[in-house]
Protein backbone atom coordinates (compact mmCIF):
# COMPACT_ATOMS: atom_id res chain seq x y z
CA UNK A 1 0.00 0.00 0.00
CA UNK A 2 1.09 3.41 -0.58
CA UNK A 3 2.70 6.33 1.78
CA UNK A 4 2.21 9.93 1.02
CA UNK A 5 2.74 13.40 2.49
CA UNK A 6 0.20 16.16 1.59
CA UNK A 7 1.69 19.24 3.21
CA UNK A 8 0.94 23.00 2.81
CA UNK A 9 -3.01 22.08 3.21
CA UNK A 10 -5.28 25.45 3.68
CA UNK A 11 -7.82 23.95 5.78
CA UNK A 12 -8.26 20.13 6.24
CA UNK A 13 -11.82 19.48 6.58
CA UNK A 14 -14.07 16.08 8.53
CA UNK A 15 -11.66 16.12 11.26
CA UNK A 16 -14.19 13.36 13.43
CA UNK A 17 -13.29 9.94 15.50
CA UNK A 18 -16.69 9.34 14.35
CA UNK A 19 -17.22 5.51 13.93
CA UNK A 20 -20.30 5.79 13.22
CA UNK A 21 -23.06 8.13 11.36
CA UNK A 22 -23.69 11.57 12.82
CA UNK A 23 -27.22 12.94 12.74
CA UNK A 24 -29.88 15.71 13.71
CA UNK A 25 -27.91 19.03 15.03
CA UNK A 26 -24.33 17.07 14.56
CA UNK A 27 -24.14 16.94 10.80
CA UNK A 28 -23.54 20.72 11.54
CA UNK A 29 -20.37 20.24 12.78
CA UNK A 30 -17.43 19.96 10.46
CA UNK A 31 -14.16 19.77 12.57
CA UNK A 32 -11.24 22.01 10.87
CA UNK A 33 -7.55 22.77 11.23
CA UNK A 34 -5.68 25.27 9.10
CA UNK A 35 -2.52 25.65 7.85
CA UNK A 36 -1.89 21.64 7.86
CA UNK A 37 -0.27 18.40 6.75
CA UNK A 38 -1.73 14.81 6.51
CA UNK A 39 0.69 11.96 6.41
CA UNK A 40 -0.69 8.71 4.87
CA UNK A 41 1.36 5.64 5.94
CA UNK A 42 0.84 2.41 4.05
CA UNK A 43 -2.62 3.70 3.19
CA UNK A 44 -3.93 5.03 6.54
CA UNK A 45 -3.61 7.97 8.22
CA UNK A 46 -0.67 7.86 10.48
CA UNK A 47 -0.82 11.61 11.62
CA UNK A 48 -1.96 15.30 10.79
CA UNK A 49 -1.86 18.45 12.36
CA UNK A 50 -0.06 21.82 11.86
CA UNK A 51 2.11 22.38 9.51
CA UNK A 52 4.87 23.49 12.41
CA UNK A 53 4.33 20.28 13.65
CA UNK A 54 5.14 18.55 9.99
CA UNK A 55 6.98 15.36 10.33
CA UNK A 56 10.30 15.33 8.43
CA UNK A 57 9.78 12.25 6.27
CA UNK A 58 12.41 10.42 4.35
CA UNK A 59 11.59 7.61 1.27
CA UNK A 60 7.81 9.40 1.25
CA UNK A 61 6.21 10.75 -1.76
CA UNK A 62 5.29 14.41 -1.11
CA UNK A 63 2.08 16.33 -2.74
CA UNK A 64 2.15 20.12 -1.93
CA UNK A 65 -1.47 21.05 -1.70
CA UNK A 66 -0.35 24.54 -2.01
CA UNK A 67 -3.04 26.12 0.22
CA UNK A 68 -6.09 23.82 -0.89
CA UNK A 69 -8.75 22.40 0.81
CA UNK A 70 -8.55 18.83 1.98
CA UNK A 71 -11.50 16.65 3.13
CA UNK A 72 -11.89 13.28 2.96
CA UNK A 73 -12.99 11.05 -0.11
CA UNK A 74 -16.74 10.79 -1.36
CA UNK A 75 -18.53 7.56 0.43
CA UNK A 76 -20.96 6.59 -2.64
CA UNK A 77 -23.46 4.15 -0.43
CA UNK A 78 -26.02 3.38 -3.70
CA UNK A 79 -25.17 2.74 -7.22
CA UNK A 80 -26.20 0.47 -9.77
CA UNK A 81 -22.74 0.97 -11.97
CA UNK A 82 -22.23 -2.74 -13.14
CA UNK A 83 -24.92 -2.09 -16.31
CA UNK A 84 -24.93 -3.36 -20.27
CA UNK A 85 -25.36 -0.62 -22.80
CA UNK A 86 -27.45 2.74 -21.38
CA UNK A 87 -30.81 4.28 -21.96
CA UNK A 88 -30.44 7.36 -23.69
CA UNK A 89 -33.82 6.57 -25.97
CA UNK A 90 -36.12 6.51 -22.62
CA UNK A 91 -33.94 9.65 -22.14
CA UNK A 92 -36.00 11.23 -25.20
CA UNK A 93 -39.16 9.48 -24.03
CA UNK A 94 -38.99 11.34 -20.85
CA UNK A 95 -38.41 14.29 -22.51
CA UNK A 96 -41.53 14.17 -24.41
CA UNK A 97 -43.77 12.93 -21.84
CA UNK A 98 -43.66 9.53 -20.36
CA UNK A 99 -42.82 8.72 -16.74
CA UNK A 100 -40.53 6.30 -15.29
CA UNK A 101 -43.94 4.35 -14.29
CA UNK A 102 -45.20 4.01 -17.83
CA UNK A 103 -41.68 3.44 -19.77
CA UNK A 104 -41.17 0.46 -17.51
CA UNK A 105 -45.20 -0.48 -18.04
CA UNK A 106 -43.99 -0.41 -21.91
CA UNK A 107 -40.85 -3.24 -20.91
CA UNK A 108 -38.42 -0.20 -20.67
CA UNK A 109 -36.64 0.56 -17.91
CA UNK A 110 -35.47 -2.21 -15.44
CA UNK A 111 -36.25 -4.90 -18.04
CA UNK A 112 -34.87 -3.27 -21.21
CA UNK A 113 -31.48 -3.10 -19.08
CA UNK A 114 -31.68 -6.38 -17.51
CA UNK A 115 -32.08 -7.86 -21.44
CA UNK A 116 -28.58 -6.19 -22.58
CA UNK A 117 -26.99 -7.27 -19.36
CA UNK A 118 -28.37 -11.18 -20.14
CA UNK A 119 -26.58 -10.60 -23.14
CA UNK A 120 -23.14 -9.17 -22.61
CA UNK A 121 -20.21 -11.03 -21.21
CA UNK A 122 -18.83 -11.15 -17.91
CA UNK A 123 -15.70 -9.05 -19.59
CA UNK A 124 -17.97 -7.10 -21.67
CA UNK A 125 -19.19 -5.91 -18.14
CA UNK A 126 -16.36 -5.77 -16.33
CA UNK A 127 -14.22 -3.22 -18.64
CA UNK A 128 -17.52 -1.12 -18.96
CA UNK A 129 -18.27 -1.15 -15.14
CA UNK A 130 -14.04 -0.65 -14.33
CA UNK A 131 -14.35 2.80 -16.61
CA UNK A 132 -16.91 4.16 -14.24
CA UNK A 133 -15.22 3.63 -11.18
CA UNK A 134 -11.92 4.89 -12.34
CA UNK A 135 -14.36 8.14 -13.50
CA UNK A 136 -15.68 8.10 -9.56
CA UNK A 137 -12.36 8.15 -8.33
CA UNK A 138 -11.22 10.84 -10.26
CA UNK A 139 -14.04 12.96 -8.82
CA UNK A 140 -13.01 12.00 -5.87
CA UNK A 141 -15.05 9.14 -4.39
CA UNK A 142 -13.41 6.37 -2.14
CA UNK A 143 -15.83 3.80 -1.26
CA UNK A 144 -18.32 3.25 -2.97
CA UNK A 145 -21.61 0.30 -3.04
CA UNK A 146 -22.68 -1.17 -6.27
CA UNK A 147 -26.03 -3.51 -6.16
CA UNK A 148 -26.95 -6.15 -8.78
CA UNK A 149 -30.37 -6.03 -10.44
CA UNK A 150 -29.72 -6.02 -13.67
CA UNK A 151 -29.89 -10.08 -14.32
CA UNK A 152 -33.17 -10.96 -12.89
CA UNK A 153 -32.20 -14.56 -13.75
CA UNK A 154 -30.27 -16.57 -11.06
CA UNK A 155 -27.06 -16.46 -14.16
CA UNK A 156 -27.13 -12.91 -14.36
CA UNK A 157 -27.41 -11.88 -10.86
CA UNK A 158 -24.24 -13.95 -9.89
CA UNK A 159 -22.42 -12.88 -12.85
CA UNK A 160 -23.00 -9.40 -11.66
CA UNK A 161 -22.43 -10.04 -8.18
CA UNK A 162 -18.92 -11.44 -9.84
CA UNK A 163 -18.02 -9.12 -11.71
CA UNK A 164 -18.01 -6.62 -8.88
CA UNK A 165 -16.20 -8.60 -7.04
CA UNK A 166 -13.23 -8.68 -9.83
CA UNK A 167 -13.63 -4.63 -9.35
CA UNK A 168 -12.90 -4.56 -5.91
CA UNK A 169 -9.66 -6.59 -6.96
CA UNK A 170 -8.96 -4.68 -9.69
CA UNK A 171 -9.23 -1.45 -7.92
CA UNK A 172 -7.75 -2.27 -4.45
CA UNK A 173 -7.86 1.46 -3.21
CA UNK A 174 -11.18 2.56 -3.82
CA UNK A 175 -13.36 0.57 -1.05
CA UNK A 176 -16.47 -1.40 -2.58
CA UNK A 177 -19.51 -3.25 -1.35
CA UNK A 178 -21.87 -5.32 -3.06
CA UNK A 179 -25.28 -5.26 -2.45
CA UNK A 180 -27.70 -8.22 -4.02
CA UNK A 181 -30.50 -6.83 -5.51
CA UNK A 182 -32.45 -9.57 -7.07
CA UNK A 183 -35.73 -7.96 -6.00
CA UNK A 184 -34.84 -5.14 -8.63
CA UNK A 185 -37.92 -5.73 -11.04
CA UNK A 186 -39.77 -9.18 -11.63
CA UNK A 187 -37.30 -10.50 -14.07
CA UNK A 188 -39.26 -11.50 -17.90
CA UNK A 189 -39.39 -15.48 -17.63
CA UNK A 190 -41.83 -14.97 -14.52
CA UNK A 191 -43.89 -12.47 -16.25
CA UNK A 192 -47.35 -12.00 -14.58
CA UNK A 193 -46.28 -14.45 -11.80
CA UNK A 194 -44.66 -12.27 -9.40
CA UNK A 195 -45.43 -14.20 -6.36
CA UNK A 196 -43.53 -16.77 -8.02
CA UNK A 197 -40.25 -14.90 -8.99
CA UNK A 198 -40.07 -13.86 -4.96
CA UNK A 199 -40.12 -17.52 -4.20
CA UNK A 200 -37.43 -17.96 -6.47
CA UNK A 201 -35.47 -15.18 -5.02
CA UNK A 202 -35.61 -17.12 -1.75
CA UNK A 203 -35.46 -20.91 -2.84
CA UNK A 204 -32.96 -20.42 -5.19
CA UNK A 205 -31.12 -16.69 -5.85
CA UNK A 206 -30.64 -16.33 -1.69
CA UNK A 207 -28.55 -19.75 -1.15
CA UNK A 208 -26.47 -18.96 -4.31
CA UNK A 209 -25.11 -15.66 -3.67
CA UNK A 210 -24.63 -16.75 -0.18
CA UNK A 211 -22.68 -19.54 -1.34
CA UNK A 212 -20.67 -17.50 -3.71
CA UNK A 213 -20.08 -15.05 -1.12
CA UNK A 214 -19.97 -12.49 -3.25
CA UNK A 215 -22.29 -10.04 -1.54
CA UNK A 216 -22.30 -7.92 1.46
CA UNK A 217 -25.84 -6.64 1.93
CA UNK A 218 -29.35 -7.36 0.52
CA UNK A 219 -31.82 -5.15 -1.78
CA UNK A 220 -35.63 -4.79 -2.24
CA UNK A 221 -37.26 -2.39 -4.46
CA UNK A 222 -40.09 -2.08 -2.14
CA UNK A 223 -42.38 0.54 -4.33
CA UNK A 224 -45.38 0.85 -5.79
CA UNK A 225 -45.44 -1.49 -9.11
CA UNK A 226 -42.50 -3.35 -7.70
CA UNK A 227 -42.41 -5.23 -4.65
CA UNK A 228 -44.86 -5.01 -2.02
CA UNK A 229 -44.25 -4.83 2.22
CA UNK A 230 -45.09 -7.96 2.65
CA UNK A 231 -42.56 -9.54 -0.12
CA UNK A 232 -40.17 -7.30 1.08
CA UNK A 233 -39.76 -8.98 4.17
CA UNK A 234 -40.08 -12.14 2.80
CA UNK A 235 -36.98 -11.13 1.22
CA UNK A 236 -35.20 -9.41 4.15
CA UNK A 237 -35.85 -12.32 6.33
CA UNK A 238 -34.73 -15.01 4.44
CA UNK A 239 -31.31 -12.81 3.54
CA UNK A 240 -31.16 -12.28 7.19
CA UNK A 241 -30.66 -16.15 7.36
CA UNK A 242 -27.48 -16.27 5.17
CA UNK A 243 -26.14 -13.11 6.65
CA UNK A 244 -27.13 -10.34 4.29
CA UNK A 245 -27.94 -7.23 5.71
CA UNK A 246 -30.70 -5.03 4.07
CA UNK A 247 -29.93 -1.55 2.42
CA UNK A 248 -33.41 -0.96 0.20
CA UNK A 249 -35.23 1.20 -2.37
CA UNK A 250 -38.46 2.69 -0.55
CA UNK A 251 -40.80 5.43 -0.82
CA UNK A 252 -39.79 6.87 -4.33
CA UNK A 253 -42.77 6.70 -6.38
CA UNK A 254 -44.92 6.60 -3.41
CA UNK A 255 -45.35 6.32 0.33
CA UNK A 256 -44.65 2.70 -0.16
CA UNK A 257 -44.43 0.94 3.39
CA UNK A 258 -40.71 0.42 2.89
CA UNK A 259 -39.02 2.77 5.28
CA UNK A 260 -41.25 0.54 8.45
CA UNK A 261 -40.32 -2.69 6.84
CA UNK A 262 -36.23 -1.66 6.23
CA UNK A 263 -36.40 -0.50 9.77
CA UNK A 264 -38.43 -3.25 11.20
CA UNK A 265 -35.66 -5.85 9.29
CA UNK A 266 -32.58 -3.58 11.00
CA UNK A 267 -31.83 -2.38 7.26
CA UNK A 268 -28.16 -0.60 7.13
CA UNK A 269 -30.14 2.11 5.09
CA UNK A 270 -33.38 3.17 3.45
CA UNK A 271 -32.89 4.76 0.29
CA UNK A 272 -34.53 7.16 -1.70
CA UNK A 273 -37.23 8.33 0.22
CA UNK A 274 -38.93 11.14 -2.14
CA UNK A 275 -41.76 10.51 -0.72
CA UNK A 276 -41.31 10.31 2.69
CA UNK A 277 -43.63 12.21 4.75
CA UNK A 278 -43.28 12.71 8.64
CA UNK A 279 -44.20 9.66 9.94
CA UNK A 280 -41.09 8.24 8.34
CA UNK A 281 -38.53 10.89 9.55
CA UNK A 282 -39.61 10.36 13.02
CA UNK A 283 -39.44 6.68 12.86
CA UNK A 284 -35.86 7.19 11.36
CA UNK A 285 -34.98 9.77 13.78
CA UNK A 286 -35.47 6.85 16.00
CA UNK A 287 -33.58 4.10 14.69
CA UNK A 288 -30.51 3.25 13.75
CA UNK A 289 -31.30 2.64 9.84
CA UNK A 290 -29.44 5.64 7.72
CA UNK A 291 -31.80 7.80 5.74
CA UNK A 292 -29.99 8.06 2.23
CA UNK A 293 -31.31 10.45 -0.41
CA UNK A 294 -30.62 10.59 -4.64
CA UNK A 295 -31.27 14.29 -5.22
CA UNK A 296 -29.62 13.06 -8.67
CA UNK A 297 -32.31 10.85 -9.80
CA UNK A 298 -35.07 13.68 -8.39
CA UNK A 299 -32.77 16.01 -10.58
CA UNK A 300 -33.29 13.19 -13.89
CA UNK A 301 -35.93 12.19 -13.54
CA UNK A 302 -38.01 15.76 -12.39
CA UNK A 303 -39.64 13.86 -9.28
CA UNK A 304 -39.73 15.35 -5.69
CA UNK A 305 -36.79 15.94 -3.73
CA UNK A 306 -36.39 14.06 -0.46
CA UNK A 307 -36.81 16.19 2.71
CA UNK A 308 -33.25 16.08 3.46
CA UNK A 309 -33.53 19.58 5.93
CA UNK A 310 -36.22 18.49 7.69
CA UNK A 311 -35.09 14.80 7.98
CA UNK A 312 -31.82 16.81 9.46
CA UNK A 313 -34.27 18.68 12.00
CA UNK A 314 -36.18 15.45 12.99
CA UNK A 315 -32.65 13.92 14.74
CA UNK A 316 -32.20 11.98 10.86
CA UNK A 317 -28.69 10.89 10.05
CA UNK A 318 -29.08 11.76 6.02
CA UNK A 319 -26.38 10.13 3.64
CA UNK A 320 -26.94 11.53 0.06
CA UNK A 321 -25.59 9.13 -2.56
CA UNK A 322 -24.99 9.41 -6.47
CA UNK A 323 -27.60 6.38 -7.08
CA UNK A 324 -25.35 5.98 -10.52
CA UNK A 325 -27.66 3.95 -12.89
CA UNK A 326 -28.74 3.95 -16.75
CA UNK A 327 -32.49 4.96 -16.33
CA UNK A 328 -33.09 7.07 -13.38
CA UNK A 329 -29.50 8.87 -12.60
CA UNK A 330 -26.97 8.59 -15.34
CA UNK A 331 -24.08 10.16 -13.23
CA UNK A 332 -21.91 9.31 -10.25
CA UNK A 333 -20.91 12.57 -9.77
CA UNK A 334 -20.30 13.72 -6.02
CA UNK A 335 -19.29 16.80 -5.69
CA UNK A 336 -22.63 17.26 -8.34
CA UNK A 337 -24.93 15.47 -5.55
CA UNK A 338 -23.38 17.57 -2.76
CA UNK A 339 -24.63 20.91 -4.61
CA UNK A 340 -28.27 19.70 -5.03
CA UNK A 341 -28.43 18.30 -1.51
CA UNK A 342 -27.51 22.24 -0.85
CA UNK A 343 -29.80 23.96 -4.02
CA UNK A 344 -32.50 21.36 -3.59
CA UNK A 345 -32.64 20.19 -0.68
CA UNK A 346 -31.36 23.34 1.42
CA UNK A 347 -28.66 21.20 3.14
CA UNK A 348 -25.82 23.52 4.50
CA UNK A 349 -22.70 22.62 3.37
CA UNK A 350 -21.52 21.45 6.35
CA UNK A 351 -24.40 19.19 6.41
CA UNK A 352 -23.73 17.93 2.61
CA UNK A 353 -20.28 17.39 3.27
CA UNK A 354 -21.50 15.09 6.64
CA UNK A 355 -23.93 13.03 4.11
CA UNK A 356 -21.66 12.58 1.37
CA UNK A 357 -18.38 11.60 4.11
CA UNK A 358 -18.99 9.67 7.44
CA UNK A 359 -23.00 8.93 6.76
CA UNK A 360 -22.80 7.71 3.25
CA UNK A 361 -19.51 5.18 4.85
CA UNK A 362 -21.86 4.44 8.00
CA UNK A 363 -24.80 3.45 5.22
CA UNK A 364 -22.33 0.93 3.99
CA UNK A 365 -21.00 -0.60 7.54
CA UNK A 366 -17.34 1.23 6.52
CA UNK A 367 -17.69 4.36 9.54
CA UNK A 368 -15.49 2.45 11.24
CA UNK A 369 -12.61 2.57 8.16
CA UNK A 370 -13.73 5.64 5.82
CA UNK A 371 -15.61 8.96 6.18
CA UNK A 372 -13.79 11.50 8.20
CA UNK A 373 -9.95 12.65 9.14
CA UNK A 374 -8.79 10.12 12.10
CA UNK A 375 -5.74 8.14 12.87
CA UNK A 376 -5.90 4.72 11.34
CA UNK A 377 -8.97 5.29 8.66
CA UNK A 378 -8.68 5.04 5.12
CA UNK A 379 -6.20 7.62 3.58
CA UNK A 380 -8.14 8.79 1.09
CA UNK A 381 -9.23 12.33 0.56
CA UNK A 382 -9.93 15.07 -1.97
CA UNK A 383 -7.34 17.84 -2.68
CA UNK A 384 -8.93 21.56 -3.82
CA UNK A 385 -7.01 23.72 -6.12
CA UNK A 386 -5.55 26.52 -3.93
CA UNK A 387 -8.30 29.32 -5.34
CA UNK A 388 -11.13 27.51 -4.11
CA UNK A 389 -11.44 29.63 -1.12
CA UNK A 390 -14.03 28.06 1.26
CA UNK A 391 -16.36 24.71 1.77
CA UNK A 392 -19.39 26.97 0.96
CA UNK A 393 -17.66 27.62 -2.68
CA UNK A 394 -17.76 23.62 -2.97
CA UNK A 395 -21.39 23.26 -3.38
CA UNK A 396 -22.10 27.07 -4.54
CA UNK A 397 -19.77 26.29 -7.90
CA UNK A 398 -21.37 23.54 -9.30
CA UNK A 399 -19.85 22.38 -12.77
CA UNK A 400 -16.28 24.68 -11.82
CA UNK A 401 -13.78 21.86 -12.15
CA UNK A 402 -12.38 22.33 -8.96
CA UNK A 403 -10.61 18.87 -7.57
CA UNK A 404 -6.79 19.44 -7.83
CA UNK A 405 -5.90 15.75 -7.02
CA UNK A 406 -7.64 12.91 -5.13
CA UNK A 407 -4.99 10.27 -3.42
CA UNK A 408 -7.04 7.01 -2.31
CA UNK A 409 -5.51 4.79 0.42
CA UNK A 410 -2.37 6.65 -0.17
CA UNK A 411 -2.26 5.99 -3.71
CA UNK A 412 -2.51 9.80 -6.14
CA UNK A 413 -5.52 9.20 -8.47
CA UNK A 414 -4.70 12.21 -10.21
O1 LIG B 1 -32.46 3.59 -7.85
N1 LIG B 1 -35.50 2.80 -8.33
C1 LIG B 1 -35.05 1.74 -8.71
N2 LIG B 1 -33.87 1.51 -9.24
C2 LIG B 1 -33.03 2.50 -9.82
C3 LIG B 1 -33.37 2.77 -11.23
C4 LIG B 1 -33.04 1.64 -12.06
C5 LIG B 1 -33.27 1.84 -13.53
O2 LIG B 1 -34.14 2.61 -13.97
O3 LIG B 1 -32.54 1.16 -14.26
C6 LIG B 1 -32.99 3.71 -8.95
O4 LIG B 1 -33.47 4.79 -9.30
FE1 LIG C 1 -31.13 2.82 -6.89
Amino acid sequence: MNSVLIKNIGTLLGISEATSAVRGAAMERVEAITDAYLLIVDGEIASFGEMASCPVVEDIEVLDAQGGIVHPAFCDSHTHLVYAGSREDEFIDKINGLSYEEIARRGGGILNSADRLNEASEDELFDSALRRLRQIAEKGTGAVEIKSGYGLTLDGELKMLRVIARLRKAMPEMAVKATFLGAHAVGRAFAGRQGDYVDHIIADMLPAVAAEGNADFVDVFCDAGFFTVEETDRILKAAAKVGLRPKIHANELDVSGGVQVGVANGALSVDHLERAESEELELLAGADTVATMLPGASFFLGMPYGKARRAVEAGCAVALASDWNPGSSPSGSMPMVMSLGCIKMKLSPEMALNAVTINGAAAMDLARSYGSVACGKAGSVVIYHPWVPSLNYIPYAYTEPQIAHVVLRGKTII
